[in-house]
């Protein structure tokens, strides 16, 4: 259990491509009638023709670190056309312009965001003005509506997609070792990491991927609101520095610094490291998003980004410094050296060196296994074995599977593969105790909600039972509590169907199906019944038990090991077909009975579970009964083929 504090922020989204339509509505919804428009070049134009009438002027001057003697001039344009709504449209630079205006007049502020920045969704100002930089926070500077245009991306280019891209991730890292993280920011974090992971490359193949596009877009958003959320470390103060004292340029500083300002916190946030690595799919996190920034064409160093070395060392003092003036939250302590270390990597361009003892980075090998299927003939082949490929490996790589642990399942699988043969499948015992039966059987069968549910079929089924006329007793002899059996074939509009043919089997009282017990002659307790013009079958038979499924094999070792019983609940099984229909495979459960809902093949469904009544008086069919017996009546509806 863990206690934590959540505040969300009341901001409206609209996500989608083409919303840019939407803007004149969402202007007026907040009760504009003259906007502002702070944009320039080509998404600017979109917004001004989206905007027609309602635009009285637009500010094309938005400039990076919102500086304040261009915001006074944004002010007196926006006084002198009497505007009463500010739209940005273009990245942080627009939107802290926004932001700044609609701080100082208390206007309504819509944004139009074009890269991944985030800043659209803090409530968080920056401003730069007589030498220094100011950041605070106020609900107000929150703009009120976000409207996210995927259509308005496609432009953004490469380089700029992927720098932008990492500046997004670098706030849902640091949200995850944030003191404020907690569950719901942890959530936005690992989905905005591995959103925009899987997004970029995909953007730097084909830029004008509207599918990559908007992953990347809806990770950018959660990203900012992790940005919003929670308090950011060391990464963003040293950005910070190298922004503000060497004028190095934004999103690129913060995809050089993020690898390695990763390493320098992965010994004290191993949890963080562990989920951000699996959102990356690779072994070790730092390590990892080097190799993911590198292969996407950088940058990677300080140095390409123009910082001469010789400043790296006042560059580690005024980090330190500024940690101790203005404390920032940051899961290992900061130390002048150790900051200088972390800085003389990141200036040189060095990959991270993997934590001691983490699992190696196989993304790689996963991929050129899964290449290795593009050419395949059959395209359901080819993506069956892709997933599942994909899957195994990071169950291996998830659970760091040990070699024993693996040649163990290799020869627990051998020897299902051995003890199965004609009379007994093991494997289909082991996809039974797993579930998957059930899981394949239901997708298969189950998708219309007005037919009777399906249920496995299970081993015991021998085709082609005796034929038996209505009314038979089918029990032969078997000692039990007599069951008289009286159920009706329908279609889904409860029409009888004439004519089914009705296959049941089922077990003794003692939990066994005639094909187990090698001294009876013949079939017992299983025969073949044709509806009649009502859609009845009706027949004697006794009530069946609970019974163990075979356990003297790898499935039985499996369920010993897991402490799992291996019993199924009481039922009688059931097959149906008719020309024109699907044929039915089903089991009816007594209600009541035992391991209802612990089944061990996972067959139980509440439509299939039927009250098996005490019969009283004489038996229906007028035949003498000694003592108790039992009626089952049922109605299975069966889907049209
Ligand atoms: C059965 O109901 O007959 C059954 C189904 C799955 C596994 C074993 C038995
Ligand atoms: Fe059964």
């Amino acid at each position: 259990m863990r206690s934590f504090a959540y505040s969300s922020h009341p901001i409206r989204v609209l996500f989608g491509a083409g919303t840019l339509r939407q803007l004149p509505d969402e202007v007026r919804r907040l009760g504009g009638t003259r906007v502002l428009l702070l944009a320039r070049s080509q998404p600017g134009e979109a917004a001004r023709a989206a905007l027609g009438a309602l635009c009285v002027a637009q500010f094309t001057d938005a400039t990076m670190h919102t500086p304040v003697e261009v915001t006074e001039r944004a002010l007196a344009m926006l006084r002198e056309h009497g505007a009463d709504c500010l739209v940005s449209v273009g990245g942080g630079t627009s939107t802290g312009l926004g932001k700044a205006l609609s701080v100082r007049t208390g206007l309504p502020h819509l944004a139009v965001p074009t890269t991944y920045a985030g800043s659209e969704v803090t409530p968080v100002l920056g401003e730069t003005g007589n030498g220094g930089k100011t950041t605070r926070s106020a609900p107000a500077i929150l703009p009120e509506t976000v409207l996210y245009d995927v259509e308005l991306t496609l432009a953004l280019p490469v380089p700029v997609s992927v720098t932008s891209g990492v500046n997004a991730m670098a706030h849902a890292v640091e949200a995850l070792y944030s003191p404020d993280a907690n569950p719901v920011i942890d959530g936005f974090a690992t989905r905005a990491i591995a959103g925009m992971a899987a997004a970029l490359p995909r953007i730097a193949q084909n830029p004008s991927d509207v599918d990559a596009r908007a992953d990347a877009l809806m990770a950018a958003w959660l990203a900012g609101t992790c940005l919003a959320g929670a308090g950011m470390g060391l990464h963003h103060k040293l950005c910070h520095i190298l922004g503000g004292t060497f004028d190095l340029p934004h999103a690129q500083t913060h995809t050089v610094v993020l690898p390695h300002a990763m390493a320098y916190n992965a010994p004290t946030a191993p949890d963080a490291m562990r989920r951000i690595a699996e959102a990356l799919g690779t072994g070790d996190a730092a390590a990892g998003m080097f190799d993911l920034i590198a292969s996407l064409g950088g940058p990677t160093s300080l140095r390409a980004l123009g910082l001469p070395e010789a400043e790296l060392s006042r560059a580690a003092l005024l980090a330190n410094a500024g940690a101790e003036s203005s404390p920032y939250p940051n899961p290992r302590e900061v130390t002048v050296e150790g900051v200088e270390r972390l800085l003389r990597d990141a200036w040189a361009g060095q990959r991270p060196e993997p934590a001691a003892g983490a699992a190696p980075d196989l993304g790689w090998l996963t991929r050129q296994v899964v290449d290795s299927f593009a050419g395949s003939p059959n395209g359901r082949v080819g993506e069956l074995l892709t997933d599942l490929v994909r899957h195994l490996h990071e169950f291996v790589r998830h659970n760091d599977l040990t070699e024993e642990e693996w040649l163990y399942a290799i020869d627990f699988l051998t020897r299902t593969g051995q003890i199965s043969g004609p009379k007994r499948q093991e494997f289909v015992l082991l996809s039974d105790t797993l579930g998957v039966s059930s899981v394949v059987d239901m997708l298969t069968n189950s998708r219309t909600p007005q037919t009777t549910p399906s249920a496995v079929l299970g081993p015991f089924y021998v085709p082609g039972p005796p034929a038996a006329p209505a009314g038979a007793d089918i029990s032969a002899g078997l000692p039990g509590t007599p069951l008289w059996v009286d159920v009706r074939v329908v279609n889904p509009d409860g029409e009888p169907i004439e004519g089914a043919t009705v296959d049941v089997w089922q077990s003794n009282e003692d939990g066994f199906y005639d094909v187990q017990l090698p001294d009876l002659e013949g079939p017992a307790l299983r025969a073949r019944f044709e509806s009649d013009a009502e859609g009845r079958i009706r027949f004697w038979s006794i009530l069946p038990s609970e019974y163990p499924i075979p356990k003297d094999g790898p499935v039985g070792q499996m369920l010993d090991a897991v402490g799992r019983h291996p019993y199924r609940a009481p039922h009688l099984h059931f097959m149906i077909w008719a020309d024109g229909y699907r044929r039915l495979v089903t089991q009816l459960f007594v209600a009541g009975g035992a391991y209802l809902d612990s089944d061990t093949v996972f067959g139980v469904k509440n439509g299939l579970v039927v009250d098996f009544k005490p019969g009283n008086g004489p038996a229906p069919d007028g035949r003498e009964v000694d003592g108790p017996w039992h009626l089952l009546e049922f109605t299975f509806r069966i889907a049209p083929a």
